[in-house]
Formats: C-alpha cells, structure tokens, sequence
C-alpha cells in the first residue's frame, strides 16, 4: 500500500493506535529517514490526546534505546534497537518483562528472536516520490487481518 503523503502517515497511525492494548508488539522496519520514528510519534501523541493525557514530545530512541510514555491503562515502550548487538541487551531495557502493562514500539528489530503472539510487523519502503512511501503490514494474532481493515 502506498503512504501519500503525512497526513496519510497520521491517519494510518491512529487506525493502529485505535487497535492497540497491552502486550501488542509493533515491528518497525524500513532504511534510516524512511519515518518509523515519525509514525511512532503521530500514533504516541494521538493516544495521549484521546486519553486526555499531556501531549509530550516524542523523540528518536537512537541514544537512550528506550523512551517511554504513560497512556492510561498502560505505557508504551518505544524501542530503537539499531546500536544493540546481542539481544540479551534487551532483558535490562524490559523487553521481555510480562509485569509491565506495555505496548512495545520496536525500531530496528531485527536482532529480537521471534517469540511475540500479538505482533504487527511494518515495513516502510521509499518511494520515487520524496513525501510518499510503500508499506507493507504482516500480523499475528489479532493482527493477523489487520491490513484489511485499513
Ligand atoms: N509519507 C511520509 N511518511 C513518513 N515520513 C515522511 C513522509 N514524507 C516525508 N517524511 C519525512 O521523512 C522523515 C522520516 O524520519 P524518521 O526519523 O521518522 O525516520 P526513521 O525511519 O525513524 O529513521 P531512523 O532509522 O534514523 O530512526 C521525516 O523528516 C518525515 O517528515
Ligand atoms: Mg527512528
């Protein structure tokens, strides 16, 4: 499916946003600049808007690895995992932690071994248009139909 443009972005954001609950898992995908940073913080800011919580800044993980956000019933754990380079690096930043009400937005996954059931896997692609991109959308669990019902 092609992204025109970013408002297109945000409203494809807000229909995952409006889907998620805890334990959910969001892989994102795609070459540096290609915008899994600039989903992650339309979708962050919606749900801190329609829970009536305080709308932050949303920011690249790139250094701290981990930022977090408290949306009411739950946080979102938003990853960038492009400098980590064993995955056991990841039981310190509560990756696999089932105590946490959390959802986990993952930049850079790909070192993390497959073990999520409730998971949506997007892959953002270029385009030859510089404000468009290709997505794609691969889900598991209650995900599994998700990119029908865009
Ligand atoms: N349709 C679009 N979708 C997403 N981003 C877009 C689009 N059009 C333009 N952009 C721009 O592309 C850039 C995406 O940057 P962003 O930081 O979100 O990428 P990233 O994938 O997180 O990169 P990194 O791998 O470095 O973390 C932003 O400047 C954004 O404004
Ligand atoms: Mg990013």
């Amino acid at each position: 499916m092609i992204i025109k443009s970013l408002d297109h972005l945000n409203s494809i954001s807000k229909k995952i946003a409006d889907k998620l609950s805890e334990n959910d898992f969001i892989y994102l995908t795609g070459e540096i600049g290609v915008g899994k940073t600039s989903l992650t913080r339309n979708l962050i800011n919606y749900l801190q808007e329609k829970e009536g919580v305080k709308t932050t800044e949303v920011l690249s993980p790139t250094f701290n690895l981990l930022y977090e956000y408290e949306i009411k019933n739950y946080k979102i754990m938003h990853y960038d995992l492009y400098r980590i380079k064993e995955e056991k690096e990841l039981v310190n930043l509560g990756m696999f932690s089932e105590k946490q009400k959390a959802v986990r937005i993952i930049e850079w996954p790909q070192m993390i071994k497959d073990r999520f059931k409730e998971k949506l896997e997007i892959e953002l692609n270029y385009t030859n248009n510089e404000n468009e991109r290709e997505v794609s959308f691969k889900g598991f669990g209650k995900w599994s139909n998700f990119k029908n019902e865009l």
